[in-house]
C-alpha cells in the first residue's frame, strides 16, 4: 500500500445520560453507516469517550477528503436522528450547520488526520478526551516529543536525536507557526503554556521527514460565536522506530495535569487517564477524561484497539486525579477552579451587571 490516511472525526450528537456517555444505539448506527460506505474506507472503528462519538477511519483519499468528510457528516446526522428518537440529551449539539459544505472543519465536529507511508510495522495511539479542550494535549505532547526526562529516545536513539518540528495554531487568529526543537524550545513554551489560545496541531520528525502527531484544533465556541459544548479533542500519535516508544507516548499521562473544561466547560481540573469502560464522567460532569486506543496498522487495516490506560500502572494517576479533584472542588465557584472570567463558557455576568449597574458608586 502506497500512502494511507488515518482520519479521526468526532462529535457530540447526543448524550446518555446528560452529557456523560454515548448510547449503544448511536454507536450501532454509526457502524452501519460506515459499513455502508463500501470500499471508500479501508477500515474503521467506532469509539467514544464521555458524550463524544469518534469515527476512526483509514482510507486512501488523503486528508480533507470531501468524500470521507461527507461520510462522517452523514453518519453524525443519522446518529442525531437516533438520538432524537430516544430523546437523548443535546441531540445534534455539535452539528452547527444544516447542510454539508465540502469539509466538516468549521461545521462543529473535531478532526485530526494524518497521511503516512505505512512503515513495516506502524503502531499508533488514538487519544480521545472529554470535558476539556485541544490545548489539553500541549503539555503531554511537549513532554513526549521534546522532554528528554520523559523520552529517553531524544537522547539515545539516533533517529530521534535531531528532534521534532512543532506546528502551533493560534485558535483565535486562525494562524499557524512552526518551531524547530530543541533549538527553539523556550520560544515554543511561551505559547504552549497558554493552551486556551495556542494549541499544537501537528508534530513532524526531522529525521524521517514524516508527520508524527496530529491534534483536532477546532474551537466550537469560536466557530459558533456562542457556547455550544466544549471542544473535546482527539490526538493521534505514531510510535516506535524513530518515533517515541509506546511507553514514552503514554508516560506523561501518569501525571494528571490541570486542564480547562469539566463542569459547563468553565472549570479547571485534572485530566484523568482511564480505561474505556471508565470513560463516563459523572462527578461534577468530570473530572475530564482521556482514553488511549492502541492500533497496529496492517495495509491500512486497524488491528486493535488495545485499551492502553486499562493498565493498573495508571491506577496511581487515577487516584491522584481524584485527590486533585477533591481539592479543586473545595474552591466551589472561586478561581482558579472556576475559569478566569474571559474564558468561561457560561456566564451570568452581563445580566448581573445590568441589574446592579446603578449600585456601583464611584470612590476616590
Ligand atoms: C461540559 C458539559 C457539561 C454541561 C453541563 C450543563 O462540556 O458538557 O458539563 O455543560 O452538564 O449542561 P446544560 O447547559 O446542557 O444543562
Ligand atoms: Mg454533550
Ligand atoms: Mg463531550
Amino acid at each position: 500500500m502506497d500512502r494511507v490516511t488515518l482520519s479521526v472525526i468526532k462529535a457530540d450528537v447526543g448524550g446518555f445520560v446528560g452529557h456523560s456517555a454515548v448510547h449503544d444505539a448511536l454507536k450501532e448506527r454509526a457502524r452501519e453507516c460506515l459499513e455502508a460506505a463500501g470500499n471508500l474506507l479501508v477500515d474503521f472503528r467506532v469509539a467514544s469517550v464521555g458524550d463524544d462519538l469518534a469515527l476512526i477511519m483509514t482510507h486512501q483519499q488523503g486528508p480533507d477528503s470531501p468524500a470521507v468528510h461527507e461520510l462522517a457528516w452523514n453518519t453524525f446526522v443519522a446518529c442525531t436522528e437516533v438520538a432524537k428518537s430516544l430523546k437523548l440529551y443535546g441531540a445534534g449539539q455539535d452539528l452547527l450547520s444544516d447542510a454539508f459544505s465540502g469539509n466538516v472543519r468549521g461545521m462543529g465536529p473535531g478532526v485530526a488526520e494524518m497521511e503516512i507511508a505505512e512503515r513495516p510495522s506502524e503502531p499508533v495511539v488514538v487519544f480521545l478526551a472529554d470535558k476539556t479542550e485541544p490545548g489539553a494535549f500541549n503539555l503531554p505532547l511537549f513532554r513526549i516529543f521534546a522532554d528528554p526526562f520523559n523520552t529517553s529516545g531524544l537522547v539515545i536513539d539516533p533517529k530521534m536525536h535531531a528532534g521534532f518540528r512543532f506546528e502551533v495554531m493560534d485558535v483565535r487568529e486562525k494562524a499557524v507557526v512552526t518551531f524547530e526543537l530543541p533549538e527553539e524550545m523556550y520560544d515554543l513554551l511561551v505559547f504552549l503554556g497558554a493552551p486556551v489560545r495556542y494549541c499544537i496541531r501537528h508534530i513532524y520528525s526531522k529525521e524521517l521527514g514524516e508527520v508524527a502527531a496530529a491534534v483536532s484544533t477546532q474551537r466550537l465556541s469560536l466557530m459558533a460565536g456562542r457556547y455550544v459544548g466544549k471542544d473535546d479533542p482527539v490526538c493521534l500519535v505514531r510510535c516506535q522506530s524513530g518515533m517515541p516508544a509506546l511507553g514514552e507516548v503514554l508516560e506523561p499521562f501518569a501525571c494528571p495535569h490541570l486542564v480547562a473544561g469539566w463542569m459547563r466547560g468553565s472549570h479547571v481540573g485534572p485530566l484523568m487517564p482511564c480505561a474505556v469502560p471508565q470513560a463516563t464522567p459523572t462527578r461534577f460532569d468530570g473530572p475530564p477524561r482521556v482514553v488511549a486506543l492502541g492500533f497496529q496498522l496492517a495495509e491500512g487495516r486497524l488491528i486493535g484497539p488495545q485499551d492502553l490506560f486499562a493498565d493498573p500502572a495508571f491506577d496511581r494517576a487515577r487516584q491522584q486525579a481524584l485527590e486533585i479533584a477533591d481539592y479543586m472542588r473545595r474552591h466551589g465557584p472561586f478561581e482558579p477552579h472556576r475559569l478566569h472570567l474571559e474564558e468561561m463558557e457560561y456566564t451570568t455576568m452581563p445580566q448581573v451587571m445590568k441589574r446592579l449597574a446603578g449600585r456601583f458608586a464611584p470612590v476616590e
